[in-house]
């Protein structure tokens, strides 16, 4: 897998995607976009990959937002393409069947606060910084922002941050429910392998139908306890779910095969 903008390493079954613009922070531009596009089909298609995790080059920068130079002479029809674009991708991030964590490693601004909250958790080092800064450039959240940060936060805590687009550090993110962790730089990966792990050893039906149901809780075309009763009843024709009470009946540990 090679892209313009990512490195990507399969290790552990986990996909490591490092957006790779490490000079301007790792701001998000077009190409940016369109590889975590194309990466994140391959994350749907290939069974070899169980589980991704998203993070920034460097020591300073998870992403600093989208690329602002991109956005010098946008006209009001290109800036709603723009940010229905990065909608699309980041909920294709969002609604992945199988585990997506955020590592963040510094500055996880606008878009890149943006892109850590379509992952399914985040894991911050201690040296994060969280904000949606956009007001300060007399524009505002496009990349679903103002969706995300108030369902991770409340409304009080989204509003206050999205209008004025104060900053908070890896701990206030953490005590707002942002980050699940947070641990030193050099531990950032080893926390996110450390959790995918034990994902990796259940039925990747399971977890997949598990995100998708918590999903639902945000969708509005749905009734979120209808779709977790179809998603529960599809658990029960495969062979996983056999093999998981029949290991708990014989005393044993399931070997879970992912069908
Ligand atoms: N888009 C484009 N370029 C960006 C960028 C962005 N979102 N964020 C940082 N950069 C570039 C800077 O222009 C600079 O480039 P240069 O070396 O060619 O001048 C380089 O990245 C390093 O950034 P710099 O500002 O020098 O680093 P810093 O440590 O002083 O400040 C930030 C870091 C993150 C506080 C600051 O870069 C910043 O405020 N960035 C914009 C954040 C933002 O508003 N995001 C939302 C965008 S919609």
């Amino acid at each position: 897998m090679s892209f313009q903008t990512l490195f990507t390493k399969l290790e552990d079954h986990t996909l490591i995607i490092t957006i790779n613009r490490p000079d301007i922070l790792n701001a998000l531009n077009k190409q940016v976009i369109n590889d975590l596009d194309a990466v994140m089909d391959r994350v749907y298609k290939f069974p070899e990959i169980k589980s991704v995790v998203i993070t920034g080059a460097g020591l300073k920068s998870f992403v600093a937002g989208a690329d602002i130079k991109e956005f010098e002479s946008l006209t009001k029809e290109q800036a709603v393409a723009v940010a229905k674009r990065g909608q699309a991708v980041f909920s294709k991030i969002e609604h992945c069947p199988k585990p997506v964590v955020a590592c963040v490693n510094g500055f996880a601004l606008g878009g890149g606060c943006e892109l850590a909250m379509s992952c399914h958790f985040v894991i911050a080092s201690e040296s994060a910084t969280f904000g949606q800064p956009e007001v300060n450039l007399g524009i505002m959240v496009g990349y679903g922002g103002s969706q995300r940060l108030t369902q991770r936060v409340g409304k009080g805590r989204a509003m206050e941050l999205i209008i004025t687009g104060k900053t908070i550090n890896a701990t206030q993110a953490m005590n707002y429910g942002l980050a699940n962790y947070v641990v030193p730089q050099s531990e950032l990966l080893d926390k996110a392998f450390s959790i995918l792990r034990v994902c990796h050893q259940k039925s990747l039906i399971a977890v997949g139908n598990s995100i998708k149901a918590i999903n639902a809780v945000w969708d509005e075309q749905v009734n979120g306890y209808d779709v977790e009763a179809e998603l529960f009843g599809e658990c029960f024709v495969t062979d996983d779910c056999k093999e998981g009470i029949q290991a708990f009946i014989d005393k044993r540990k399931p070997v879970f095969k992912g069908h």
